[in-house]
């Protein structure tokens, strides 16, 4: 990794790359903000784009790539079967993974879904360190129950604790010794875990994982979409990992389970998908489905130039310039969240910062949806978007009953290689003025909610008239500014 040391001793994070295509911004006055976000009944996900003016709702699909990755772009083999492009992309992965059979697939929860339709056996149970909203959606789709083993540290909002996301060890032997192998349809571990903050688990966890596994014959499936993440993670906090470079890390993670799947929107900088296998029967029992619920076995649902932009990105993500970006950014946003006493998620994680609700708005009780408010009261006083990440992202249960959430964030995704530091310190003020301001901010109730994934589109409205105080308090303090 490029080190580099400022003279004054600022912990400043250093851009490894230079921005070379720009995109203009817009940022509108407060009051076509609150305009914008009521048309969007509160919901960060129904905002029209041209409104916001920093877009970290997510890292999916929208990473900054490198004019490497758009070049190959250029010189994509269009087949619907059989194209080279489709050969780079599958030998990259074996090489990067060294597992020997891949299926492409046209985003993450495509292959969540394929493995789901293949592996789960009705009534039985997938363990796993923490969900992601569209693989539990997935599991219980087909049958399946998820099970979280975290240990009660992974969910302490602030830490110390470097891997937040390993897996409960202990737990799955427990469950194991008491239900038996057959009540286990496959494990699931999260790289990054997404819902918990970003947080990663060590390699000795994954290892260990993966003994149990094996001594009970069962698969162990590692979600990769945030691997780029827990890799840098692994190389800076876990001693055993800091001599091993960046492909040899990758290398022991691939051994170590014995299914890996990934969101290519975040892994590899594209938009896509796939899964590697290990065991050539196991391969074919997923095989069909793909031609079935995705396309050709040599697409998937991705078009050629994402295949190769995946291609190169992948290989991009063996640079520790590179993966380093996100971790950094988010490292000195949180800290500087942190310092202003801003309830945030500690240690820094990756994929962004996360606000946590319960402590930013404790006055708003969880059946209000704090953090569903925090982030309708965000974009209104700073025209960035972020995302519930808490009860609203929940589904109720068959009887109707709504499961509170162990976390009510908002996540503030830096999506890589996107912002600037300046952009980021904008963010900041904005959330530190906000937070003095908390007590104006109260809970919502839902206008529409839907019955599957209700976060995505379902549609709010603000318990009081509060959003309109925020914008006149805005006005009285900043004036004419935007
Ligand atoms: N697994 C993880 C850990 C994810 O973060 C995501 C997507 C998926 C699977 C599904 O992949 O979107 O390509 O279908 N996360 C996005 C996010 C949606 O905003 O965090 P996908």
């Amino acid at each position: 990794m490029s080190k580099v040391t400022f003279y004054r001793g600022q912990q400043l994070p250093l851009e490894m790359h230079k921005v070379r295509i720009i995109q203009k911004l817009t940022l509108l006055p407060i009051e076509q903000r609150l305009a914008a976000m009521e048309q969007a009944g509160h919901n960060t996900f129904l905002l029209q784009n041209v409104d916001v003016f920093l877009d970290m709702l997510t890292d999916s699909g929208v990473n900054a790539m490198s004019q490497d990755q758009q070049a190959a772009m250029f010189t994509a083999d269009d087949a619907y079967a059989g194209s080279a492009t489709f050969t780079r992309l599958h030998n990259k992965v074996v090489e990067l993974f060294g597992m020997p059979w891949f299926l492409p697939t046209h985003q993450g929860r495509a292959a969540e879904n394929i493995l789901s339709r293949a592996l789960i056996r009705p009534g039985t149970a997938v363990p796993m360190n923490y969900h992601f909203t569209t693989s539990k959606a997935h599991v219980v789709e087909n049958g399946g129950e998820v099970i979280e083993m975290i240990p009660p540290e992974g969910l302490a909002v602030t830490s110390t604790n470097p891997f937040k996301g390993n897996f409960d060890v202990p737990r799955l032997r427990t469950y194991l010794a008491e239900h038996g192998p057959e009540a286990v349809s496959f494990v699931r571990m999260e790289a990054g875990t997404n819902l918990i903050g970003g947080q990663p688990f060590s390699l000795a966890n994954q290892r260990e994982v993966y003994a149990v596994c094996r001594e009970y014959a069962i698969p162990l499936v590692l979600d990769a979409s945030l691997l780029a993440d827990n890799l840098y993670f692994m190389k800076v906090r876990e001693a055993q990992c800091a001599e091993m470079s960046i492909p040899e890390i990758t290398q022991a993670m691939a051994e170590a389970c014995d299914i890996l799947y990934f969101s290519a929107r975040k892994l590899g900088f594209g938009r896509g998908g796939g899964i590697c296998i290990r065991d050539e029967q196991m391969y074919k029992r997923m095989r069909g489905l793909v031609p079935l619920y995705e396309g050709f076995l040599t697409y998937g649902g991705m078009s050629v130039r994402e295949m190769e932009a995946i291609t190169v990105g992948l290989d991009e993500t063996m640079d520790e310039d590179m993966i380093n970006q996100g971790p950094l950014f988010i490292d000195y946003m949180v800290t500087e969240l942190d310092r202003r006493n801003i309830p945030v998620i500690t240690p820094p994680g990756g994929l962004g910062a996360h606000l946590d609700a319960l402590r930013f708005l404790d006055h708003v009780p969880q059946t209000k949806y704090p953090a569903a408010a925090l982030a309708s009261a965000l974009f209104v006083a700073s025209g960035v978007r972020g995302m519930e990440r808490g009860t609203m992202s929940e589904a109720r249960d068959a009887s109707g009953i709504e499961p509170l959430a162990h976390m009510e964030l908002v996540r503030l995704a830096l999506p890589r290689r996107v912002f600037t530091l300046s952009q980021v310190n904008y963010a900041i003020d904005r959330i530190d003025w906000l937070y003095q301001q908390r007590r104006l901010i109260g809970g919502m109730t839902w206008v529409e909610e839907p019955e599957i994934l209700r976060f995505f589109y379902g549609r709010l409205a603000p318990i009081t008239d509060w959003p309109s105080q925020l914008v006149s308090r805005f006005r009285a303090d900043f004036g004419d500014s935007l």
